[in-house]
């Protein structure tokens, strides 16, 4: 095992937009400081001022009027994606890996919501867990609330870091995950002995807070069955470079939260410069997928983006049907 990780549950072993158009919108407001500032930040986004007020004013709208909808549809959505990967040991064809991301315990995420996430994980029988950041909000009161709620994950569960996380106290959620004897991964790696052959989990630190550093974390990464943990997406742009078949899992945006078809993506993509919103994406050799999260962390409400837990599936490529 590489690097320091805490007691794992289990036989084995161990980037900002809150997303949502309301985070993205703050951020923006934050990032231009000045009318001047402001014109010129809106002028290299080729994204002009009617434009702008547009998409503000409809992202208004859905806010206003959406909440009813958005309340219906709290309990997480279960998806079931299936990955085909060359190096996988035969051992492990078919393991079963639940993911869980951005939690975001707080006044934003009910309670509720939470402990139904972990439930539908642990129905999922998996043979593996893994949390992909964002477990804070704003609030260090936060922590205690980690220690209340983020409990009960019956198979061996591996975590990285997120924004919020390192926003609000890092070592304190790092603490409290380890607590529950989930091994906490920054930058490192850790083989864990799954299905009686090692399967190797990768942990890269935060992307958007500066933490990220994929070939420390890979360092010493055995080859074979190997699994990236990266909270913010675009990390998988770094991992492409390096030319190795690898699937990444990640969390962050949300996505989108308040999921207008098209506007939302736009926005994402030229004012929280996300282009990884949500599902499935290629990059090379690297298969990436981002997970929509469990909780909120800038507005309380979802739109036409349910909350999810995922069970990813993985085959040995050649094998998947
Ligand atoms: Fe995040």
């Amino acid at each position: 095992m590489q690097g320091t990780c805490g007691k794992v549950r289990g036989p084995a072993l161990c980037n900002g937009s809150d997303s949502g158009i309301g985070s993205a919108l703050r951020a923006f407001r934050r990032s231009a400081v000045s009318r001047a500032g402001l014109a010129r930040g809106m002028e290299q986004m080729a994204l002009t001022r009617r434009d702008f007020l547009k998409s503000a004013a409809v992202a208004s709208i859905c806010g206003a009027v959406l909440p009813a909808a958005a309340r219906a549809v709290e309990r997480a959505h279960a998806e079931r994606p299936v990955f085909a990967l060359p190096d996988l040991d035969p051992a492990h064809d078919g393991l079963r890996v639940a993911q869980l991301s951005d939690l975001h315990v707080g006044d934003r995420t009910r309670p509720d919501t939470i402990r139904d996430a972990i439930a539908r994980a642990n129905s999922f029988a998996p043979d593996l867990v893994v949390l992909t950041g964002d477990y804070l909000c704003r609030e260090r009161s936060g922590i205690g609330l980690m220690r209340d709620l983020l409990g009960g994950l019956a198979a061996p569960t591996v975590a990285v870091l997120g924004n919020h996380d390192h926003w609000v106290d890092a070592r304190g959620a790092a603490r409290a995950l380890t607590a529950h004897g989930y091994a906490v991964l920054r930058n490192q790696n850790t083989t864990l002995t799954l299905r009686g052959a090692p399967f190797t989990v990768v942990g890269i630190d935060d992307l958007l807070t500066g933490h990220a550093r994929p070939r420390e974390a890979l360092t010493g990464a055995a080859r074979g069955s190997r699994l990236v943990l990266a909270h913010g997406p675009r990390t998988a742009d770094q991992l492409k470079k390096l030319g190795q078949p690898l699937l990444c899992l990640s969390g962050h945006t949300h996505g989108g939260q308040i999921n207008v078809p098209g506007l939302t993506q736009f926005m994402l993509r030229t004012i929280a410069h996300e282009p990884y919103a949500r599902g499935l994406f290629r990059l090379g050799a690297v298969q990436l997928y981002v997970n929509r999260g469990v909780g909120n962390s800038a507005l309380r409400i979802r739109f036409n983006s349910d909350p999810e837990v995922t069970l990813a599936v993985l085959r040995r490529a050649g094998q998947a049907s």
